[in-house]
């Protein structure tokens, strides 16, 4: 099965996505987490990538196309995958078209009021990925495997309210696109985390 997550920034399509993978055994891509690897390990890709991601701004459509094209080529896709992130562009929808065919299209709906709280009080493990919020997590280390807690780059207010605006004018018109596809189920994201995901796993039956 091949499905892929939408929302804004902070929606919870991380939180989620684990759990999906785990339930479905299906492999999880996300783009923003690809982007962070290059950028941790200086590669050309990160070094652009860095100049995108700090303004808010989204990456370009063809560098981005081209890594999602090359992810899902390999063997560990071949049971299916969740992508995380990506199409984030009506012109990413329509590429993707082209090399591969999308299942069920999920969106985790939340306001935007509680987007911003969300994403200023998360914080991550660049070990292992967990992500925590402050709210409900107090230690400084991963509880999976015990790394010093961070703070993404992106996520103070002034980025966070820039990254909104990019969803609201290049994102969310995926919404009527994957409507009118009729691949599309909507979620409320503002529920408590295990109730999302039950309506997650009940959307993909
Ligand atoms: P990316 O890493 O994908 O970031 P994003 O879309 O902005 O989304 P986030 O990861 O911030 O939020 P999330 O929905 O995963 O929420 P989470 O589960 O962590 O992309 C980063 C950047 O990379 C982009 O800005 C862009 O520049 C670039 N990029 C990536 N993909 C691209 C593409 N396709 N094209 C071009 N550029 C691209 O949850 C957030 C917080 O809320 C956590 O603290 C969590 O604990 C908490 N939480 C989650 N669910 C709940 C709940 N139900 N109740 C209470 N709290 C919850
Ligand atoms: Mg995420």
């Amino acid at each position: 099965m091949n499905v892929v997550l939408l929302g804004a920034p902070g929606a919870g399509k991380g939180t989620q996505s684990s759990k999906i993978c785990e339930k479905l055994g299906i492999c999880h891509i996300s783009t923003g987490d690809i982007f962070r690897k290059h950028i941790a390990e200086k590669t050309p890709l990160g070094i652009v990538a860095k100049t995108y991601i700090d303004k808010g701004q989204l990456v370009p459509d063809e560098v981005t196309v081209d890594i999602v094209k090359e992810r899902i080529s390999k063997d560990d896709c071949k049971n299916g995958y969740l992508l995380d992130g990506f199409p984030r562009t009506v012109a990413q929808a329509e590429a993707l078209e082209d090399f591969c065919i999308i299942d069920r299209v999920i969106d985790i709906d939340v306001p935007f009021e509680l987007l911003l709280h969300r994403l200023t009080g998360r914080r991550v493990c660049p070990n292992c990925g967990a992500s925590y919020h402050v709210d409900f997590y107090n230690d400084k280390n991963c509880s999976s495997c015990g790394e010093t807690l961070i703070q993404r780059d992106d996520d103070n207010e002034e980025t966070v309210g820039l990254r909104l605006n990019v969803y609201k004018r290049q994102t969310a018109p995926l919404i009527k696109y994957y409507k009118k596809a009729g691949v599309l189920v909507t979620v409320d994201g503002s529920k408590d985390s295990e109730d999302v995901f039950s309506d997650i796993v009940e959307a993909l039956k």
